[in-house]
């Protein structure tokens, strides 16, 4: 049988080819059980500190497992003590598994969303972006703790597709993670950052209904103190030609 990353690769395709069917649902819960199984042993997986004896600066590190215009199939390992910023997902539909350590992940679901005029603060290396809009949006929030003995955690474009995901273990945490379709700026499915914030301190809005359940959420520029080394992949091989063969076959 053929090695499970390359199974999950190969379903990966399967699920998110064909697009929105009606064997979509089954095809994607296949598709996160097999992910669910998956282990650090099963992608051999490498924490970078152990690599080359020397201990990353990156808060986070990206391994590529496989990329295709349909999918993305990666590995993220978090530093100890570090968190992804919150961001968006616009789009797209998400899985991930941690095979190591411990992560936390807060979820926003979109209620409303209201447009903001004005300049953002930050974005003195962007002047022209600086002058654009910013979305303030009203979220459900929730959170959940994910460790290797956990199933995935699943972001669909309408369902946990604004998260921020902290490393609350002890040492470093990965997650293998797969993104359908990848992020492509051209296509629309840019990454924007977000922060939690009063609503009333960033707008008069009268518009805009307070409820003390609710949070809210307001664009901002990248984080600077947030990016990611990159480091080879050493785990099985998913078999490029056979999903290259496919998606240009879609
Ligand atoms: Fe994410």
């Amino acid at each position: 049988m053929a090695p499970l990353i390359q199974r999950i690769g190969r379903q990966a395709l399967a699920t998110f080819v064909a697009g929105d069917t009606a064997a979509f649902p089954s095809n994607f819960e296949r598709l996160k059980t097999l992910l669910d199984s998956v282990t650090a042993e099963d992608i051999k997986l490498v924490l970078p500190e152990k690599s080359n004896g020397s201990y990353s600066r990156a808060p986070a590190t990206h391994v590529s497992i496989f990329e295709c215009p349909i999918f993305t199939l990666a590995v993220f390992i978090l530093k100890k003590g570090c968190s992804i910023p919150l961001h968006d997902h616009p789009g797209m539909f998400g899985l991930c598994k941690v095979v190591h350590g411990q992560i936390s992940v807060e979820s926003y679901d979109i209620q409303s969303e209201t447009i903001l005029n004005g300049k953002m603060e930050g974005l003195s290396r962007n002047p022209i972006r600086s002058q654009l809009k910013r979305r303030l949006i009203r979220c459900k929030k929730t959170e959940q703790t994910f460790n290797e003995d956990s199933g995935s955690c699943v972001l669909t474009p309408t369902s946990g597709n604004h998260h921020t995901i902290h490393n609350t273990s002890t040492g470093p945490s990965a997650f293998v993670d797969i993104l359908a379709p990848p992020y492509a700026q051209e296509q629309g499915r840019d990454c924007t950052y977000f922060k939690e914030c009063d609503p009333s301190a960033v707008t008069q809005n009268p518009g805009i209904q307070l409820d003390g359940t609710d949070s809210w959420i307001l664009e901002i520029p990248a984080p600077r103190e947030f990016y990611c080394d990159t480091q080879p992949y050493s785990g099985p091989l998913v078999n490029l030609q056979v999903i290259s063969e496919l998606s240009e076959s879609r």
